[in-house]
């Protein structure tokens, strides 16, 4: 039996309108995971500042909600029985400049702009996942889901 643990993947303004980016990116989660959901959406500064709240203090959350909230974003749901540390190894280092010098093949190293506009989000743990998800997806179902995919791949 396998159960597949889930993730949340946002993708960012900026690369959400660069095509080949977007193109790339979709390639590399359609290989690796089973997308449970997606959907399209924009936010606005309230949503996004509400999503980001672990961030309130710091200095770069003006910025990064106003970045947000800027544009279209790609939410997924993504499924892989190690869904959220294989997301965060794709993306790479948060820091751009990090993620060019250490790992320049990942998708923060090579699409990523500057520390905010760095192309995606990945959830960082099982409850932020949890929480995440339910955030952008209120009628989503762990419970159904699990059980399914017990079903599945048993
Ligand atoms: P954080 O949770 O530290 O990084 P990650 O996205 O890798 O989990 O930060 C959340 C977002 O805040 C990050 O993706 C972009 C933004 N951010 C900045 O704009 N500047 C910064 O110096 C940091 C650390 C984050
Ligand atoms: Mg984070």
């Amino acid at each position: 039996m396998c159960k597949l643990q889930l993730s949340l993947a946002i993708i960012k303004p900026h690369a959400v309108k660069n095509p080949v980016a977007l193109s790339y990116i979709r390639n590399v989660i359609k290989n690796k995971f089973v997308v449970v959901k997606t959907k399209r959406v924009t936010l606005d500064q309230e949503t996004a500042g509400n999503f980001y709240i672990e961030h309130e203090e710091k200095f770069f959350f003006n910025r990064l909600v106003t970045f947000m909230s800027s544009g279209y974003i790609d939410l997924h749901v993504l499924g892989h029985r190690n869904a959220i540390q294989l997301w965060r190894t794709m993306l790479g280092p948060t820091k751009v400049f990090k993620a060019q010098f250490e790992d320049p093949y990942s998708l923060r190293g090579m699409f990523g702009l500057s520390d905010t506009r760095n192309v995606a989000h990945g959830s960082d743990s099982i409850a932020s996942a949890e929480r995440e998800i339910k955030f952008f997806f209120p009628d989503f179902s762990f419970y159904e889901w699990h059980t399914n995919t017990e079903q599945l791949y048993r």
